[in-house]
């Protein structure tokens, strides 16, 4: 960690950002959730999809007019374990802890629950809403698209988005089982913290036009929305170490994200329309499954923890410290900074410098 970093704790910054949403229009109820969706991925060290995602595109987006600060949550179609939700442009994270708490609901009471939602916006780290459901002692997933950044495999187009699909399972371990990533080698919040950091980027990530590996991180981000740059899907270009299984993959979070919705998809979520900046109306889907209706839901939490254990015990390869099992490197880097907060670097105050002076928030700001 760099000298010029100042920690500032959760609860400060927490009212600060829900501060500031209020001031750009966003209702106190919503501001409190989007706020806390990205002040968990930083607690975690997701810092790709944290706070610094706050000014450049949940405020920015709202200051342009391309994101609506208040939700209009429209439940389209319903069945006693299905729901279908319009977001009608609103806050992402707030129309998907909705989602979300619909689907827990209906697995409550029948077993499994799931929802899916059309013209959302960019709903952050997506454990979060995962974890939700582990908090109740369910199974929990979502997926959700993002504008187009992966190239097919043997293509050069940016057509699919980071896609992630997460899942997420209660254990008796003192952090659940959390798979949490996109379904590219990287996605762009991380290119995004390369910048800010003055990184090049490394082999593998990004290709360019002729194919090749791309570096040069500012440019990059740049052109990733103007289809000269593009992502390569989970197992990187061509087919020796099968890029085509994370493209297929990417699939699968595009159509359960867009297609039972109806929600756009691909290149109608680039964000352009007609040379001018446009709303990006995505889609999500969450399903819960409540483990009761399997099975004891301590016998579950307990195989849970003994496969992540078993793994974790396995042969390391030579000069490896350690194995780790998903979920759990969140888990310590909450255990070293929650006392702490989030970590600023100067881009990150500069934004913060930027939204106080916008809104005029009385709040000090520590740097
Ligand atoms: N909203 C969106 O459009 C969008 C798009 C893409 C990604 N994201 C979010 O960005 C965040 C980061 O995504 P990413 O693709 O960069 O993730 P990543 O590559 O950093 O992987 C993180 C995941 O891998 C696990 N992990 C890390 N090292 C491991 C190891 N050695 N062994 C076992 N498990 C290990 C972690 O516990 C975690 O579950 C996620 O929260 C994701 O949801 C959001």
């Amino acid at each position: 960690m760099d000298d010029t970093v100042t920690w500032w704790k959760f609860e400060e910054v927490a009212t600060f950002m829900k501060a500031g949403f209020e001031a750009v229009g966003v209702p106190s109820e919503e501001a409190e959730v989007c706020t806390d969706v990205l002040i968990a991925a930083d607690k975690r060290g997701v810092d790709s999809h944290g706070v610094g995602r706050y000014k450049p595109i949940y405020l920015d987006r709202i200051w342009a007019g391309t994101q609506l600060p208040k939700t209009n949550f429209e439940i389209v179609k319903e069945s006693p374990t299905t729901v279908v939700i319009d977001g009608h442009n609103g806050m992402g994270h707030y129309i998907s802890k909705r989602a979300m708490e619909m689907a827990i609901e209906k697995a409550d009471k029948y077993g499994l629950g799931m929802a899916v939602v059309r013209n959302s916006t960019h709903y952050g780290a997506a454990f979060y809403y995962p974890n939700m459901a582990v908090e109740r002692g369910m199974i929990g997933m979502t997926t959700t698209s993002a504008r187009p950044s992966i190239a097919p495999t043997w293509g050069v187009e940016p057509m699919l988005g980071t896609n992630p699909m997460t899942w997420g399972m209660p254990s008796d371990e003192a952090f659940p089982f959390m798979a949490d990533y996109a379904t590219s080698v990287t996605q762009r919040g991380k290119i995004e913290l390369y910048d800010r950091l003055g990184k090049d980027l490394p082999d593998g990530w990004v290709i360019g036009e002729d194919g090749k590996y791309r570096h040069d991180t500012h440019q990059v981000l740049v052109d990733l929305t103007k289809d000269k740059a593009a992502l390569t899907p989970l197992g990187g270009l061509g087919e020796d170490l099968a890029g085509y299984k994370g493209y297929g993959n990417a699939m699968v979070v595009e159509l359960l994200s867009s297609a039972l919705s109806q929600a756009n998809f691909m290149k109608a979520l680039m964000g352009v329309k007609d040379g001018k900046p446009a709303p990006i109306e995505l889609g999500h889907s969450f399903l819960a499954i409540k483990v009761e209706a399997f099975c004891d839901l301590a016998a579950f939490k307990h195989q849970v923890g003994e496969i992540s254990r078993q793994l974790r015990a396995s042969r390391k390869a030579p000069g490896a410290k350690r194995i780790w099992t998903p979920g759990e490197k969140e888990y310590e880097v909450y255990q070293y900074r929650k006392d702490k907060g989030v970590p600023f670097n100067e881009p990150l105050k500069n934004a913060f410098r930027a939204v106080k002076e916008r809104c005029n928030l009385p709040h000090k700001l520590p740097f």
